[in-house]
């Protein structure tokens, strides 16, 4: 039987990280197992930066954002002799099984550490949701919310001078947080690397329609993946070909095409922090508790994620082959509902 685990966060850090950390050891502690956490996700592991953590190194930490046991990402356990050391620093640690709590790179890790004879569970922490084998990232609902509340402001400023905020949101290679964020703050246009845009029909025509109903200010949020040159980018190549390096360059071009006079904002790496809300906080303690009972139970190379409103446990090979399919009817949805 599991004696004794480590636990870790890797990757951007994402409100609700901490939540899932104080779940973990209380979980763990409660079934009668030692804890261990590991600072700054593989690097700690690979360095032995551990430490016993007991009930009350988790106290007052559900509330707060970022990681109490800091995060990074790891070039080094990308090599084969990184998760060798990683694993010969467990062995030397005693470390039976590892609770990694991060994106889809940490999930890797995680196979790739079962594979070299130490059981893992991963759970998925992240702002962008772009876990293609999870319906939810711990950290989603937080950024979005940001966002929103970003968003409204921008929306006041916007209102008394009649201009078009152009609003870059951050997700990686993903729209979700766009288009969540996009639906709740009422954006004229959502612009996102999974679907093709046409400037006139998506940016130009909406913001006309718009005018002619009366309005006047505008949000245009884009994807900061809109400006990643990754295959999965349906716009990379609309703004190379157009100049487009930028979400000045963005702006710019609204205010030229539309009359409108535009402003950039990048919400940046603010999304990633503050107090996460409540569905963060009770997802991350529910997938935290769900990880230490397969551990429990002897079960490793588990992904631990969210299909439709159940938890659920996934052989991590077969996880991270799945695929996600970007939300097009939703998509579709708020083009109708938003002006
Ligand atoms: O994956 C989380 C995320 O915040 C992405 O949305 C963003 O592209 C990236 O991390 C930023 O990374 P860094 O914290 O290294 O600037």
């Amino acid at each position: 039987m599991i004696k004794k685990i480590g636990v870790l966060t890797s990757g951007g850090d994402a409100p609700g990280m901490n939540a899932a950390v104080r779940a973990v050891t209380r979980a763990a502690i409660r079934k009668g197992m030692q804890v261990y956490g590991i600072r700054r996700g593989y690097n700690g592991l690979i360095n032995g930066d551990v430490f016993e953590m007991n009930e009350r190194s988790v106290s007052d930490i559900i509330q707060r954002g970022g990681t109490m046991l800091y995060t990074a990402r790891c070039p080094e356990f990308r090599t084969e002799e990184g998760v060798e050391k990683a694993r010969a620093k467990c062995e030397e640690l005693g470390l039976e099984g590892i609770v990694v709590i991060g994106g889809d790179g940490s999930f890797r890790g995680a196979r790739d550490l079962t594979l070299h004879g130490i059981p893992c569970v991963a759970m998925p922490g992240t702002i962008d949701n772009d876990i293609v084998c999870s319906d939810y990232t711990i950290g989603f609902d937080t950024a979005v919310n940001i966002c929103i509340d970003l968003i409204d402001k921008l929306r006041d400023t916007c209102n008394s001078h009649n201009r078009c905020s152009v609003v870059q949101i951050m997700g990686k290679n993903a729209g979700w947080v766009t288009l969540e964020a996009g639906i709740a703050a009422g954006a004229t246009s959502i612009i996102v690397p999974e679907v093709e845009f046409d400037f006139q029909r998506d940016i130009v025509d909406r913001i006309a329609r718009g005018k002619r109903y009366g309005k006047n200010h505008f949000i245009v949020l884009v994807s900061e993946g809109l400006f990643f040159d990754v295959p999965s980018n349906k716009n990379y190549k609309y703004c190379v070909d157009n100049g487009i390096a930028n979400i000045a360059d963005f702006a710019k071009r609204v205010e030229k095409e539309t009359g409108v006079e535009s402003r950039e904002a990048i919400l940046g790496h603010v999304q990633r922090g503050g107090a996460p809300s409540a569905k963060d906080r009770v997802i991350a303690t529910e997938m935290g508790n769900y990880c230490v009972n397969l551990l429990k139970n002897g079960i490793s190379n588990r992904v631990v994620v969210m299909k439709e409103t159940d938890i659920i446990d996934l052989d991590i090979l077969e996880a991270l082959k799945m695929e996600k399919p970007f939300d097009f009817k939703k998509y579709e949805m708020a083009n109708m509902i938003n002006i």
